[in-house]
């Protein structure tokens, strides 16, 4: 954890894609992150497939990674596309992986969710699919506002980077208010 002034968010992304603009949309969020927050992105290309075989025998390697870095933070944002109306496959394994016991690490965390799609909606019915599992794991989500990017290939350059206004305004009143929702249940 951080100390008073300070908070640390670990960002994790729902996609795999190098060109992928859930990933563009974390690195703008890093760009646009209020004085006093630092995010930090965790790749979870190796984690594997959940397999509670695997699990007895103790959690791999990269799953322990993120376990601990999501102990460490002070809270986690989650910025995801949408596929087939919801949580991308390697998402909710790495989430699955992480929330195995011992000591569930997702308990009583503030989690922020953002995402970007191809589609009008903007990853909505995926983000709602996610505030389900945590209701399970008592990940503590903050309602509003909410970063629902659609129709996200006009919204970025070739280089991937975020060039609409009103969604860079959008994500910085997020993570300003995302601050607050840290600080107030800390
Ligand atoms: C398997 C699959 C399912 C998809 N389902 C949806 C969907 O339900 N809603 C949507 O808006 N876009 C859907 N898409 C399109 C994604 O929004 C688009 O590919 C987006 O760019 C993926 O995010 P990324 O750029 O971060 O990889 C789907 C894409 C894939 C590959």
């Amino acid at each position: 954890m951080s100390d008073a002034q300070t908070v640390k968010i670990l960002g994790i992304v729902g996609s795999l894609r190098s060109g992928s603009f859930n990933a563009a949309t974390l690195r703008a969020a890093q760009e646009l992150a209020p004085a006093g927050m630092t995010i930090e992105a965790f790749d979870i290309a190796p984690i594997p497939l959940y397999n509670e075989d695997v699990r007895q025998q103790g959690f791999p390697a990269p799953v322990e990674q993120l376990r601990a870095r999501i102990k460490a933070a002070d809270g986690l944002l989650f910025v995801s596309p949408e596929y087939n109306y919801s949580v991308p496959g390697v998402l909710k394994n790495a989430i699955d992986w992480a929330s195995r016991p011992p000591e569930q690490p997702f308990d009583g965390k503030p989690i922020a969710l953002m995402g970007a799609s191809g589609g009008a909606l903007g990853t909505a019915r995926a983000q709602y699919h996610l505030r389900q599992c945590f209701v399970f794991l008592n990940g503590l989500i903050m309602n509003r506002p909410e970063v629902m990017i659609g129709g996200a290939s006009s919204k970025f350059d070739a280089d991937g980077k975020l060039t609409d206004q009103t969604t860079r305004d959008f994500i910085t009143a997020h993570l300003t208010a995302f601050k607050g929702w840290v600080l107030r249940l800390r």
